[in-house]
């Protein structure tokens, strides 16, 4: 490994969690959500095999996401959800990007934008996340703008969608309470005369725990690489997914110390006894995560090993302890687990935070290598 790290994405595993989500919802479309780079994976790699595994859609963030899509070749349909009212929508429009909007401000500014074709237009309501989309008098005033707008010709309202914001706990209340909210816009909508063809409120945890808000779409992000959405949902085993991205690197200094060794910054980690201590080049200048000093673990020649002390900005210490182990020798800090080393879930419950967290802030040096069948053109269209 010529990289002081690399993180292996399996596309084969990638294509066969779409599968396992398209079993969870076969009756909806499946919108693959490759926002912020596919949470790391790599997002031209990932939307082409998003096409190939069948996802009618790609769902991205921002137009900047849609235009890398496009320039690599995707045709197929994209959805860019977050735009600002004062950003170039044109571009995207022409491209045949369907765009968000998420308050009447913003529809002005679709309808101003100047875009050749007639635009194709998400709206977003805020059920109950209260971070983007329209809710109450606002609302009627984005559905009853955006029915005229549709009537004169001037757009064509092709959803409306919202996003929950607590399905990784299936049984709260909150889940009912979003869903009842989007049905009743949804009404609201049709009663204004519109019905668009895709209405869309799942995320990955919805999509496989509550078939009622599976409706025209799924967006799914999370689950498709492998990870749980969270804990209350299970293992990505027990979910039947197969996390998709492995992060390796090598052994680059191997010694020996006597106990009461302290190991990095602060010696928060002192050696009880005589260990090995390895050296591996990977720190958070690369997106590990410094809250799990002390507290994460790698595999190396088959045996789960503790990280000792601080995560520094490029190197990070493992205590060996009598592990024969020399330097090159491989280390896995997570994968699919299948040789028994750490998921990004134990990454993230070692630094409290999420699995999205773990893979989506890797960067810096680590290079990507996607393996498995890779397309080499985008199918989409
Ligand atoms: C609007 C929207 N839909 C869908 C998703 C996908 O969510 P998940 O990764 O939990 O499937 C996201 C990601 O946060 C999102 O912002």
């Amino acid at each position: 490994m010529s990289a002081p790290a690399e993180a292996v994405v399996d596309l084969d595993a990638y294509r066969a969690n779409l599968a396992r989500l398209r079993e969870a919802a076969p009756t909806a479309a499946q919108m693959a959500v490759v926002k912020a780079d596919a949470y790391g994976h790599g997002a031209v790699e990932i939307g082409a095999a998003a096409r190939q595994a069948g996802a009618e859609w790609l769902g991205v963030a921002t137009l900047e996401e849609a235009r890398l899509l496009r320039t690599a070749g995707d045709k197929g349909a994209v959805l860019a959800w977050l735009n600002p009212a004062d950003a170039d929508l044109a571009p995207a429009i022409d491209a045949g990007v369907d765009v968000a909007a998420g308050s009447v401000e913003q529809l002005d500014a679709v309808l101003g934008a100047g875009a050749a074709t007639r635009p194709r237009v998400h709206l977003k309501v805020d059920t109950g996340m209260a971070r983007g989309g329209v809710r109450g008098a606002e609302l009627s005033a984005l559905l009853a703008a955006a029915a005229d707008a549709q009537r004169a010709g001037r757009i064509e309202v092709a959803g409306i969608f919202s996003h929950l914001a607590c399905a990784d706990e299936p049984a709260s209340p909150v889940n009912d309470a979003q869903e009842h909210a989007f049905a009743a816009a949804v009404e609201e909508l049709a009663s204004f005369g519109v019905e668009p063809p895709l209405r869309h409120l799942a995320n990955s945890a919805a999509t496989l725990t509550r078939p009622s808000v599976h409706l025209d779409a799924v967006r799914v992000g999370i689950a498709s690489y492998g990870i749980s959405p969270g804990p209350a949902l299970g293992t990505p085993a027990e979910l039947g997914l197969t996390p998709v991205m492995t992060l390796r690197t090598a052994l680059a200094l191997v010694r020996r110390v006597p106990p009461g060794t302290g190991v990095s910054y602060g010696h928060t980690y002192v050696t009880k006894r005589e260990t090995t201590l390895g050296l591996i080049p990977i720190g958070y200048g690369d997106g590990l995560l410094r809250a799990a000093s002390n507290r994460a673990s790698a595999l190396v020649n088959g045996v789960l090993v503790p990280v000792a002390g601080r995560v520094c900005m490029d190197q990070v210490v493992l205590d060996l302890g009598d592990t024969p182990a020399k330097r090159g020798d491989e280390v896995v800090l997570f994968g699919p687990g299948s040789r028994g080393e750490p998921l990004a879930e134990d990454w993230a419950e070692a630094a409290s935070t999420i699995g999205y967290e773990v893979v989506t802030r890797l960067g810096g040096r680590i290079v990507r290598r996607h393996a498995g069948t890779v397309a080499t053109t985008s199918t989409g269209g």
